[in-house]
């Protein structure tokens, strides 16, 4: 397969297992091209991406303009709180005021669930997910399950556990999604709370005790309490959280095996893991976000490639 079978990245829901296949294929080639001493390559200079941010972002935000950037793509960037958004103009109005500057393509971030798909039905450009609500994070799944086929050489029948607050993550949504696509056998541990009650329909075990779900695992993907998401308290205090669901490295030491440890950040220190974890070998956090540099070359590359077409 030489093309993605979708015109817009809006959730792993919409994508296929031979899609996955060839957004890794395709960033295995960017990912040397960012390692040679010239990290630029001429492939998007007739191309232009507006990066729209209605909610805050370090990582997924600098790592699609430096994508961007590196595929020599002209760029341009949005941030709600220092736009006309704040005098009410509507998401719809903002984005064809942006695509009337001839813009080809929109990443967007946006607090709303299905912001992304209820744009891509009234605007005539290209839509990439950054994160909508507690919906979907497509690329940050992505850059996930390459980073466990670049540890550990394959995704397929390995065992990932899901560690925190599922209930509002979009990285737990998509990183099921795309494991499962690529039959990796997932688990998620958490307070019972922060788990949907719909998870073992989507072919996810629960399983509550911490220790039990590490013993099991392969990779332990460790999310982050949002309590920006959060009305009401969903376990005692951060302290008992962190008794039940929290990994240091005694605990990690405990084990029979060397487990992977992956985190999407931002990293709670002390809360979800401590620095301990996050610092040492097992943690292959870094490697995740210098990876979703290569993942969203990929997919922008793609993407543009049917727009070309
Ligand atoms: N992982 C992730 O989405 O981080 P940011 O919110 O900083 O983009």
């Amino acid at each position: 397969m030489s093309e993605l079978s979708v015109n817009h990245l809006l959730g792993i829901k919409y994508i296929t297992e031979a899609d996955i296949q060839l957004i890794f294929e395709t960033a295995d080639h960017f990912k040397e091209v960012i390692n040679r001493p010239i990290k630029k390559v001429p492939s998007l200079r007739d191309i232009t991406i507006a990066n729209l941010f209605f909610e805050n972002s370090t990582r997924t935000r600098l790592s699609f303009e430096l994508a961007e950037k590196r595929l020599s793509a002209d760029v341009i960037n949005f941030s709600a709180a220092q736009s006309s958004v704040k005098k009410g103009e509507t998401l719809i109005d903002t984005v064809n005021n942006i695509l009337s500057m001839k813009v080809d393509m929109v990443v967007m971030r946006h607090p709303n669930p299905g912001a992304g798909v209820f744009l891509s039905q009234h605007i005539q450009a290209s839509i990439v997910n950054a994160g909508d609500g507690a919906h979907e994070h497509p690329t940050q799944a992505l850059l996930d399950s390459y980073s466990i086929r670049e540890r550990l050489g394959d995704v397929a029948g390995k065992n990932v556990v899901i560690v925190g607050d599922i209930l509002h993550s979009r990285v737990a949504l998509s990183n099921i999604f795309a494991l499962k696509l690529q039959g990796a056998n997932v688990k998620v541990c958490g307070p019972l709370t922060l788990i949907p009650k719909y998870i073992e329909t989507l072919g996810v075990e629960v399983e509550p005790d911490l220790r039990k779900a590490l013993q099991w695992c392969d990779v332990a993907n460790m999310l982050r309490v949002q309590n920006e998401r959060m009305d009401i308290s969903y376990f005692p205090s951060t302290r008992e959280y962190t008794q039940q669901f929290g990994v240091d490295k005694a605990l990690l030491d405990s084990l029979d095996k060397e487990i992977v440890i992956m985190h999407p950040g931002p990293i709670n220190r002390g809360v979800e893991i401590t620095s301990d974890v996050a610092d040492s070998k097992q943690a292959i956090i870094l490697n995740q976000v210098e990876n979703g540099v290569a993942i969203r070359m990929a997919v922008i590359y793609l993407l543009a490639s049917k727009i070309k077409n």
